[in-house]
C-alpha cells in the first residue's frame, strides 16, 4: 500500500501564501525525519502568475525563517482533486471557488482551510492576503502557516496511529 500523504496548498495567486505553506511543510516534515512520507505542492485559483516565482517580499520574509521558495506558480486544476489527498485553502474565496471546481462530493469533502490546522491563533478562519500589505502582512501570514504546518503533521501522525491500531 502507499504510505504517501499527498498535500496540495492553494491560494490566489500561488505567489504569496500556498507556496509558503508548501516551503514551511517541506522543511519541518525533513526536521521531523517523514519527507519521504509526503508529498507537497501548491496552486492558484487564478493564473495569471503561472510560472513565477513566489513574491520577492514573502521569499524574503520565508528566508529570513529558514525557508527558501522555490515554487514556480502554476494554476490549479480538476485532475488535482484525483492526484491529492487533501486540498488546504487559505481563505473563504478560495474555499468557494475548489468547492465550484470539485468533480464529486467525495472530492469536495478534501478540501480543508488552513485555520482548521492552527492551534495557537483561535478565532483565525482563514489566513489573510498580504499582497497589498506591509512587511507585517507577510509575517503575520507565517506565523498562521508555521502554526497551521504543525498541526498538519501532527494530524498525519495521528491518523497514522488510528490506521495502525485499527
Ligand atoms: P496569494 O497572494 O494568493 O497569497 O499568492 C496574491 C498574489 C497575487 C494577487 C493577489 C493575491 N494578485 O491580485 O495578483
Amino acid at each position: 500500500m502507499n504510505d504517501t500523504t499527498k498535500i496540495l496548498f492553494v491560494c490566489l495567486g500561488n505567489i504569496c501564501r500556498s507556496p509558503a505553506a508548501e516551503g514551511i511543510l517541506r522543511a519541518m516534515a525533513a526536521r521531523r525525519g517523514v519527507a519521504d512520507r509526503i508529498e507537497i505542492d501548491s496552486a492558484g485559483t487564478y493564473g495569471g502568475h503561472a510560472g513565477q516565482l513566489p513574491d520577492t517580499r514573502m521569499r524574503r520574509a520565508a528566508a529570513q525563517r529558514g525557508y527558501e521558495l522555490t515554487h514556480r506558480a502554476r494554476q490549479v486544476r480538476e485532475e488535482d482533486f484525483e492526484r491529492f489527498d487533501r486540498i488546504i485553502v487559505m481563505d473563504d474565496m478560495n474555499y468557494e471557488t475548489l468547492h465550484r471546481l470539485a468533480p464529486s462530493r467525495a472530492a469536495a469533502q478534501r478540501i480543508f482551510r488552513m485555520t482548521e490546522f492552527c492551534r495557537r491563533h483561535p478565532g483565525h478562519s482563514y489566513v489573510p492576503d498580504p499582497y497589498y500589505e506591509g512587511h507585517e502582512g507577510f509575517e503575520r501570514v507565517l506565523d498562521l502557516l508555521e502554526d497551521g504546518c504543525e498541526g498538519i503533521l501532527d494530524s498525519l501522525d495521528s491518523t497514522k496511529a488510528a490506521t495502525r491500531k485499527g
